[in-house]
């Protein structure tokens, strides 16, 4: 396995539904549910061009990986282990999923690009003998290195991104875990001033995400600080996200300002907006569809037609075990 490691990271530095049309709070999910249906994640399913893809058209499948995954330096890196090419920094940096801005994946950047990520502070707290309140800075004194992923989304769309950042064992070593955590809790900032999306009644912000303690320490899973070499943008979860590469993309949860290691398994902001949707797992597999769609496969990003969706996205090596035992449609 390639790693480029580096001591120091380069961080320099509405759609709002009349709050009167819902009594409460609870009257108005009854109401998105039975009005929706589908349509409350609507925005999470995948496009009609997407689903409409012909599998003639699609692309041979690939076999699962018998390498380890790519960490090496993005600059000169073009492929990932499995030699698909990297989707470019225009690609990643312009069709993405950030609803406390729009559901619209290819206005995030425009209206995420003035959002204030500097200063910003990250609260590491919960079980832990050494709660800390991180600075920016401070992320400075964790290593850095470059690792190729594979992002896939749930709504069946893939790219390879060259991030930059720590394993998040890393964080939580530093925290020291105690005996009765069990999980990790991830929070987004909340800020409707300047994230138009949080004005929307649709979901209960902040942003939530959460991982089982093993999965936080597995050393696939990343704090990301950049990409292509240069710190993150706005519209890609600056400055801080998460990545989670075996797993649905809305686990990579984006501009993190809390982290809670809990002993109760947390409630992530889908699991709360459509619980037969979306589980707490959400691990990649191509053998549980979604409810309104097949997850067999999937389109990535500057690609014609469609390639076979991996197991774990391709990780399965690295993480397969951490689900000995465990019926995966059960767990989703
Ligand atoms: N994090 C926050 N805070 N808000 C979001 O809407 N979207 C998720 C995830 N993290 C999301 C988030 C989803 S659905 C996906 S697929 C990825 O971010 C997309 O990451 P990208 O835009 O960098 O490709």
């Amino acid at each position: 396995m390639l790693i480029k490691k580096q001591t120091g990271i380069e961080i320099p530095s509405s759609e709002i539904t009349p709050e009167h049309i819902y009594r409460t709070r609870r009257q108005f999910m009854k109401s998105a549910v039975a009005l929706a249906g589908g349509v409350l994640l609507a925005s999470c399913a995948p496009r009609a061009e997407e689903t409409a893809m012909e599998e003639s058209t699609a692309v041979p499948p690939t076999t699962t990986p018998k390498t380890e995954p790519a960490t090496t330096t993005a600059a000169r890196a073009t492929a990932d282990e499995l030699g698909d090419p990297l989707n470019t920094f225009e690609q990643i940096t312009n069709y993405n999923n950030y609803y406390e801005f729009t559901t619209d994946k290819e206005e995030v950047a425009k209206l995420a690009k003035d959002f204030p990520t500097s200063p910003w502070q990250i609260e590491v707290g919960g079980m832990v003998n050494k709660p800390q309140t991180f600075s920016i800075d401070d992320l400075r004194a964790f290593e850095q290195e470059e690792r190729i992923y594979r992002l896939r989304c749930v709504e069946a769309w893939s790219m390879i991104i060259p991030w930059m950042g720590f394993p998040l064992a890393k964080l939580l070593q530093a925290v020291e875990p105690t005996a009765d955590a069990k999980y990790v809790r991830f929070e987004t900032i909340l800020d409707p001033d300047n994230m138009p999306g949080q004005r929307s009644p649709w979901f209960n912000w902040p942003y939530v995400e959460g991982l089982r303690l093993d999965e936080a320490m597995n050393d696939l899973t990343l704090m990301a600080t950049g990409l292509y070499g240069k710190e993150l943008m706005p519209q890609s979860g600056a400055p801080l996200r998460l990545v989670v590469p075996w797993k649905y993309g809305f686990k990579s949860i984006k501009s993190i300002v809390k982290i809670d290691l809990v002993d109760k398994m947390p409630v992530s902001l889908w699991m709360d907006s459509a619980p037969n949707e979306y589980g707490f797992y959400a691990n990649v597999n191509p053998e549980v569809d979604h409810p309104r769609w097949s997850q067999a496969t999937e389109r990535r990003i500057g690609e014609l037609g469609r390639r076979e969706t991996l197991m774990f996205n391709g990780y399965a090596e690295q993480v397969a075990y951490l689900y000995d035992g465990m019926d995966l449609r059960a767990n989703f």
